[in-house]
């Protein structure tokens, strides 16, 4: 609508106020956050902007082709891909502590962007010089890092942010959502040209599937899961609610697929299978603090464990998470 064009407007002539003819660097995650920062900056200032998209290995079914698709496909922006899948799965190997496997995750990543970033500086550094560094840091971000946060006595889970790394790369700060709400950043996403599917996304940790492969994590393991929880992706956007007209993944905030690392005995045709188990997880909660397990209809539940058992091999038993948070979380790690 007119009120998010002029929106764009304005910020688009701050960015480039801003950023004169320097070069700028954004982490690219491929979540809704960054996303939305990426297709504003490129807006604003096109080829000045440089992607960094560092896939861990850890991402869900081609979600890597999925951020090339859009944003050097459609968009046009410059993005470099780093692979950087088999550090990351070397480094995790024998580690199954969930708080080991989140630091680990959270240091490589911050190494390899750093190592991307300077790359990047050194070859802009005969032109003007890649001098910023953009962030999808949105309002509540601000609001979280002033402190309120630290007054929590324990950390249950700690959440990798990329504070700092700015100065360490002797870069300038570029965050052009700083005065966002998640929903206008939603709206301006879509304005921006956005597909909704993924302006609307639900939220997915920068761990990844790291904390979703409960106990140590293999390659194998992953993509089992991968396989098994597009599935139930799939089923649950298919599935729409009669009485609002939404289906299953609206009305959800969060659902996904987690990896049991055990066997059990199932039968297929006239034989014994002896496989690993998923459990689904969905819930509904408006500031994931708290959350209730969502009563997903049983049509959906069964279609979707009957299309798990029977087109991924490795798993023969699906079962549904009912727990709400807290006592639990929403993850399992
Ligand atoms: P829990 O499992 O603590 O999750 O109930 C609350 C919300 O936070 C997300 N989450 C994470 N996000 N890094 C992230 O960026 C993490 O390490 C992490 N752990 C949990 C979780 O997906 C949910 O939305």
């Amino acid at each position: 609508d007119w009120i998010m064009g002029d929106y764009i407007e304005e910020a688009v002539a701050r960015i480039r106020e801003q950023v004169g003819n320097e070069e700028v660097i954004l982490g690219l995650s491929g979540g809704v956050d960054s996303s939305v920062a990426a297709a504003l900056i490129h807006r604003a200032i096109g080829d000045q902007l440089t992607c960094v998209f560092v896939d861990h290995g850890l991402l869900r079914l081609n979600e890597g082709d999925m951020v090339m698709d859009m944003f050097e496909g459609k968009l046009h922006a410059k993005v470099v891909r780093v692979d950087a899948s088999d550090l990351f799965l070397g480094e995790l190997v024998g580690v199954s502590e969930p708080e080991q496997k989140r630091k680990i995750i959270g240091r490589l990543f911050v190494d390899v962007f750093k190592a991307e970033a300077s790359k990047l500086k050194a070859a802009n550094a005969g032109s003007q010089g890649a001098s910023f560094l953009a962030q999808g840091t949105i309002y509540p971000d601000v609001i979280e890092s002033g402190g309120a946060k630290s007054k929590k006595a324990v950390t249950i889970k700690s959440h990798h942010n990329v504070g700092g790394l700015p100065e360490q790369l002797g870069l300038k700060l570029l965050e052009p959502l700083r005065d966002l709400f998640k929903d206008e950043v939603r709206e301006l996403g879509v304005a921006l040209g956005l597909p909704r599917e993924m302006v609307y996304r639900h939220p997915f940790p920068g761990p990844g599937l790291g904390v979703r492969i409960l106990g140590e994590v293999k390659k194998e393991y992953a993509d089992l899961l991968r396989r098994a929880d597009a599935i139930f992706i799939e089923e649950l956007r298919n599935w729409i609610d009669e009485a609002t007209g939404k289906s299953w993944y609206d009305l959800t905030s969060q659902a996904f697929t987690v990896f049991l690392p055990v066997k059990s005995v199932g039968v297929m045709g006239d034989g014994r299978t002896y496989d690993y188990v998923v459990a689904l997880r969905a819930v509904q909660t408006s500031d994931f603090m708290t959350a209730d397990w969502a009563e997903l209809p049983y049509g959906l539940l069964k279609k979707t464990s009957g299309r798990i058992i029977n087109e991924v091999r490795g798993i023969n038993r699906v079962t549904y998470d009912v727990s709400s948070k807290p006592p639990a979380t929403i993850e399992w790690e």
